[in-house]
């Protein structure tokens, strides 16, 4: 048999997507050891294109670590929203009815391009690439990772492992069946999505319900838009050239004043299905499952990124303290801490997601109800500080 070559590190980080990198920053900024090791390519991971809203805190705790720079350049700060249906506009002043606070509008690749740079920028160990990740006596004061490099198995021997290997990762399956309570929900519908090379044809996004269902409008800079309609959950992309996307994004988006919207090619086009999932705990042992390993949001609201951030900071904060002093309280705690704020998101994401969606065999009380509470949010601002107050996020707990 291939002798196996053993590393040693404090924190094994399985996964470099915002969860694992931002976690193994924030350890070396308290002087702790990770190794993070990723099974795609960096280039692969960098060029996923995924969500793109940074709430207030996210893009705050970015800076304050020193890794915001291109953020405060590139980030474009917004101060509202914009509902649409009944063929009309209704603003929501997110800042006003929040507090002063905002979100930043920043794609996620580019927090993890510039996670990545700023970590081997350190002398940080990211292994992309590596294959068949397996953790080992997760219940033991000596976990491992096993995995192989060119076929060649390597050991990577550690304190403690951080599982932020996304919603399909290997550490979540490894803890024994009847340790963790799943909660899943699964919606009946998905979201096409695509980035099309024009300048955004509004200034806000714009979160649309219209009879044929849900479509949005973001946005990445002032040349690039990124728009999403509401599909069947098994759709084929294939049924969808791209002048039946825009034709379907004219009748959603219309309204009776004029507004247009304007084409340009389209560069990415994907389906994704809709799903809400937490696990309890978010440990076990010495394995922590953070950021998408632990829960999923439906991307209404757009809180997965922000969340998986929320995550690392406790287990970072918890680590740092048991290394410092001995104590394992924060550790012990880390699940409850996070578990509560995950809790609220995946409320809000629900509510916002269900509000906008046409449910599918809908005899039409679900889409009454849609417009009542759309309207009630547009007219009542104790309606719509709920919703600005959810979606530029709550502040950290301390
Ligand atoms: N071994 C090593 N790496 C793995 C493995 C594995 N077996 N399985 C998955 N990974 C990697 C993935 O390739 C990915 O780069 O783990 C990373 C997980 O990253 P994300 O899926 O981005 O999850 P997370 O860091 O928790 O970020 C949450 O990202 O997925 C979005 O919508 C999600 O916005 C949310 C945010
Ligand atoms: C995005 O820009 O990709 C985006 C914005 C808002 C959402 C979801 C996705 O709610």
């Amino acid at each position: 048999m291939a002798s196996q070559a053993v590393t040693r590190t404090q924190v094994g980080i399985v996964g470099a997507g915002p969860a694992g990198l931002l976690l193994s920053h924030l350890l070396h900024l308290a002087g702790v050891e990770s190794v993070v090791l990723e099974n795609r390519s960096r280039e692969y991971v960098q060029q996923r294109v995924r969500a793109g809203v940074l709430e207030q805190a996210t893009a705050d705790l970015l800076a304050e670590t020193g890794v915001g720079r291109r953020l405060a350049r590139d980030g474009i700060v917004h101060h509202g929203l914009e509902l649409r249906f009944d063929g009309a506009a209704h603003r929501i002043a997110l800042s006003d009815l929040a507090g002063g606070r905002t979100i930043v509008i920043y794609g996620q690749q580019k927090v993890v391009e510039d996670l990545t740079e700023a970590r081997l920028a350190a002398g940080g160990q990211i292994h992309f690439e590596v294959a068949d990740v397996s953790v080992h006596d997760i219940d033991s004061a000596e976990p491992k990772i096993r995995y192989t490099v060119g076929g060649e198995p390597r050991e990577l021997a550690c304190d403690f492992i951080a599982g932020c290997d996304g919603f399909h990762g290997v550490c979540r399956p490894s803890i024994p069946a009847g340790a963790l309570s799943v909660y899943d929900h699964v919606y009946p519908y998905g979201w096409l999505g695509i980035l099309a090379t024009v300048p955004p044809s509004t200034d806000e996004l714009i979160y649309c319900y219209h009879d044929r269902g849900f479509a949005l409008h973001s946005l990445r800079s002032p040349e690039l838009s990124r728009l999403y309609i509401q599909v069947d959950p098994d759709e084929d992309i294939a049924n969808w050239p791209d002048e039946r996307i825009w034709e379907e994004l004219h009748t959603r988006f219309a309204i009776h004043d004029g507004w247009s919207l304007k084409e340009g090619p389209i560069v990415d086009k994907a389906i994704t299905a809709m799903r809400s999932f937490v696990v309890e705990p978010m440990q076990y042992g010495r394995l922590f499952l953070a950021g998408d390993a632990a829960h999923i949001v439906p991307p209404t609201g757009a809180k997965g990124m922000n969340l998986a951030v929320a995550d690392v900071r406790v287990l970072s904060r918890a680590l740092a303290e048991w290394y410092r002093t001995g104590r394992r309280d924060l550790l012990d705690g880390y699940s409850a801490a996070c578990l509560d704020r995950v809790w609220r998101v995946q409320d809000f994401s629900y509510w916002m997601t269900s509000m906008l969606h046409r449910e599918p065999g809908d005899d039409g009380f679900a889409h009454r109800r849609n417009l009542a509470r759309l309207r009630y949010v547009a007219s009542s601002r104790a309606a719509a500080t709920g919703l600005a107050e959810n979606y530029v996020g709550l502040p950290f707990a301390e």
